[in-house]
């Protein structure tokens, strides 16, 4: 078992495939010229697989595929069909732009929940935070993994002043459709222009659902990222990721490895061990991995008040 200084257990490992995305999320990659990674200096399908089954040994049970945006990849079917030859739980974190080319592989593959990010619910709204024009082609994904049966969460980051008041069209998305949208406060990473004043609070947002709609608290898993409420007889749920008022490190379970091979034992971690470098050498990388692991801080990679701003761009880690 994967268990760090504080007696966390660590069995969620994400992977990210990508450094690339097909939107340009204002919050994500703000600077449109950012360099892709050169595909030489990214995890080959055997290499993520390789490297994986490591982590696998070690005790991870749940891989999450993110990216950038994972499905971009044009070798992603080759990775998720060889992930789900593994004894995990396997899912994927997307855009969605792309899904209708993956239903298939994701059914295949075992895949019965995908996370889709998705900032507003109104088009040209959707064109100002991503800068492209796919509102449509993701809504009508979003539907197709519903008419497939898979469980979808809606990921919505809300920025002070861009999106705050879709809030409750995203609550009243729930009503007929059996979604469950996470709103998630705003964080920072390099060159996200982020600040304190753009974060608006998980109680913030529960006031303004309160003048709306009368809903109740649900239960929520040990390793849950959100809190989970429901509004009374909607068919969907709503939940908070509350990372900056409200963090939930002490219930940590998750590891990240990005498109290049680095593993970061936290999100805003800025120490990272090249996994990639020592595979390819043909070292072992299972003491890395719990030496690395070893590092973890207790809290928010050590950084609480996020003034060290010293980090990759959410677009390098993969969320
Ligand atoms: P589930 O596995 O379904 O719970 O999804 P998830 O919340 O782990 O992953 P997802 O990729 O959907 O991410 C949703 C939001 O949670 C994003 O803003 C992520 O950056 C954030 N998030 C994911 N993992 C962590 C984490 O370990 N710490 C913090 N602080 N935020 C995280
Ligand atoms: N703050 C919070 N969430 C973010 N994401 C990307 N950038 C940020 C940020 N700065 C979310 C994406 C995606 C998930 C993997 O991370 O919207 O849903
Ligand atoms: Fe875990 Fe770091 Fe996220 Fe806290 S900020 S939950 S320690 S990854």
């Amino acid at each position: 078992m994967l268990t760090d200084t504080f007696g966390r257990k660590h069995n969620y490992l994400r992977i990210s495939l990508t450094d690339a995305c097909n939107l340009r999320c204002l919050y994500c990659m703000p600077n449109e010229k950012m360099a892709v990674t050169p595909s030489s200096k990214l995890m080959k399908v055997d290499e993520i697989v390789g490297i994986t089954k490591a982590f696998v040994k070690l005790g991870v049970t749940k891989i999450r595929l993110t990216g950038g945006e994972p499905l971009v990849r044009n070798d992603a079917r080759q990775i998720i069909q060889q992930l789900s030859k593994l004894p995990v739980e396997l899912t994927t974190s997307t855009n969605a732009v792309l899904v209708n080319e993956y239903i298939d592989v994701f059914k295949e593959a075992n895949i019965s929940s995908v996370n889709v990010s998705l900032d507003s619910l109104n088009a040209d709204e959707f064109f100002v935070i991503t800068k492209r024009g796919d509102f449509k082609k993701i809504l009508g994904n979003i539907y197709l993994l519903l008419a497939n049966n898979f469980k979808v969460k809606v990921n919505m980051v809300v920025v002070k002043g861009v999106n705050e008041h879709a809030i409750l069209d995203f609550i009243n998305w729930t009503k007929d459709f059996p979604l469950d949208v996470r709103f998630i406060e705003f964080m920072p990473f390099a060159e996200n222009k982020w600040d304190r004043s753009k974060v608006v609070s998980y109680v913030e947002m529960l006031d303004v659902i309160s003048t709306c709609y009368a809903f109740e608290k649900l239960r929520d898993e040990p390793n849950d990222t959100a809190k989970k409420y429901q509004v009374k007889n909607h068919a969907g749920t709503f939940a908070f990721i509350t990372t900056i008022t409200q963090p939930f490190c002490s219930s940590c379970n998750r590891l990240r490895l990005t498109a290049d091979g680095k593993m970061k034992n936290c999100l805003f971690s800025q120490g990272e061990t090249d996994i990639l470098g020592a595979y390819r050498r043909g070292e072992d990388i299972k003491s890395l991995i719990i030496s690395c692991l070893k590092d973890k801080k207790e809290a928010l990679g050590g950084n609480p008040n996020f003034a060290v701003t010293e980090n990759r761009s959410m677009i390098k880690i993969g969320g």
